[in-house]
């Protein structure tokens, strides 16, 4: 049993030891589960009370969260409110978060930033995010949201300076500062301290402002958002925690008070993470750490070897900043890698980049990121295509530009890979 019978062993056992240590057992109490080494899976839709009366305790608490102690956790009731493979990759999870207090699972990236702004924004809010961001994210910001009266507004520069300014046009209403740091595909860094503190500035005038940071392209090994002061954390566990391409998943990160709201809207609206996608995520956070640095140590190699290509005009790659570069400070202050995601554009156009494209052999022609292999793709005319171009060419999203999520891979064969695809453009 999990839930209000977990011993919670693992929390006294290892304490002092570092995440990677933490993370094998994070979670899990083997004297719950036959003494099985690795975490078992509980393909259950609903659980046993002992009694009438514990029904009716659980389902109490699950009602008035503001009931729940720390000697009284939530019982498992049914699973579409929790499941102890929920329970378990959540708190392997906050293994990686120092500073939040609970983790919340969903069944993808989406699911969890749409729930997130479905349980702590209202009618008549204001979410401000910044731009280049993933394509779907736009879209439910300037598209769905707007159906239940919450307004939208992109800011494209990192600068603090253009948050500030849309603070103070929309003042009074702003409830969410979104960003998404390093951005997609553009890999700009915007300064989470510093939009933080705006947030904080603001707080008399405006009420609070949560500052939400979509940990993706870094987290949640080579950046860590709650020391900065961000309040809440979104990820797409598809790309780097799920790390093998082979699943659909996401996280919402936070403090307790805006953690309970998550979850009680996840209950509510039913994105549901099956026991089975929970067990592959909690496997995957066991190597998430050694993963991010192979790839990364990889990606510089590639980057390095894009730099002195004679038919790349630019690459666009956190290792690779200069340090008269406003980018490398905020880069230097927030992350401590620079993680697998090179952009690039080629001496060309779109049939150059596709031709590119159309003839890598080891690396992978496909969306997504994060995973062992090497992904290759066009954000212009995939992931980006339905976004006004207007708001495109601000951002330097054109089709000259190519993406890559560099892999586990030899990196010299995705270097000689690489090297055939552009001598054929
Ligand atoms: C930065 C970022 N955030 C969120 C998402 C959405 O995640 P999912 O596809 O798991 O819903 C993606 C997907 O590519 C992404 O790249």
């Amino acid at each position: 049993m999990h839930g209000e019978n977990k011993k919670q062993w693992w929390k006294s056992v290892l304490p002092e030891c570092q995440p990677q240590t933490r993370v094998l057992s994070a979670g899990y109490d083997p004297e719950l589960s036959e003494m099985s080494v690795k975490v078992p899976i509980f393909p259950t839709s609903t659980f046993l009370f002992k009694t009438a009366e514990e029904g009716e305790r659980f389902f109490y608490l699950q009602n008035h969260p503001e009931a729940r102690g720390d000697g009284a956790e939530l019982g498992l009731i049914y699973s579409r409110m929790n499941n102890p493979n929920m329970e378990i990759v959540e708190d392997k999870l906050m293994v990686f978060e120092p500073g939040a207090e609970a983790a919340a699972v969903l069944p993808s990236g989406m699911s969890a930033i749409s729930t997130m702004c479905l349980a702590l924004l209202k009618p008549g809010d204001v979410i401000i995010y910044s731009f280049p961001i993933y394509g779907a994210t736009e879209h439910l910001f300037e598209d769905v949201l707007s159906k239940f009266g919450i307004k939208a507004q992109a800011v494209f520069s990192s600068d603090p300076e253009e948050y500030q300014q849309a603070i103070e046009k929309h003042k009074g209403h702003v409830a969410m500062l979104f960003i998404e740091t390093p951005a997609n595909p553009s890999i700009v860094h915007t300064d989470i301290a510093a939009i933080a503190e705006l947030a904080k500035k603001y707080e008399k005038s405006n009420g609070r402002i949560l500052v939400a940071v979509d940990n993706t392209f870094m987290g949640p090994v080579f950046q860590h958002c709650f020391p900065l002061g961000a309040d809440l954390v979104v990820y797409s566990a598809t790309k780097f925690i799920g790390g093998h391409s082979d699943l659909i998943g996401g996280f919402v990160v936070g403090k307790k008070s805006e953690m309970t709201k998550v979850k009680s809207y996840r209950s509510v609206l039913g994105p549901t993470t099956d026991p089975f996608c929970c067990w592959l995520i909690a496997r995957s956070l066991e190597t998430v750490d050694i993963r991010m640095r192979k790839s990364s140590e990889n990606a510089m190699l590639v980057a390095e070897f894009l730099k002195d290509h004679p038919k790349v005009a630019k690459v666009i790659y956190s290792g690779l900043l200069e340090k008269s570069d406003p980018q490398y400070a905020i880069y230097k202050k927030q992350c401590c890698g620079p993680g697998a995601l090179i952009s690039f554009n080629i001496k060309g156009g779109k049939a150059e980049a596709f031709r590119v494209l159309n003839n890598v052999r080891v690396c992978r022609l496909a969306v997504s990121l994060g995973g062992t292999e090497t992904l290759i793709s066009h954000p212009r005319q995939m992931t980006h295509q339905n976004l006004p171009e207007e708001m495109c060419r601000k951002v330097g999203l054109t089709d000259s530009l190519i993406r890559i999520s560099v892999g586990l891979e030899d990196p010299r064969d995705i270097i000689a890979d690489l090297d055939q695809a552009l001598a054929k453009m």
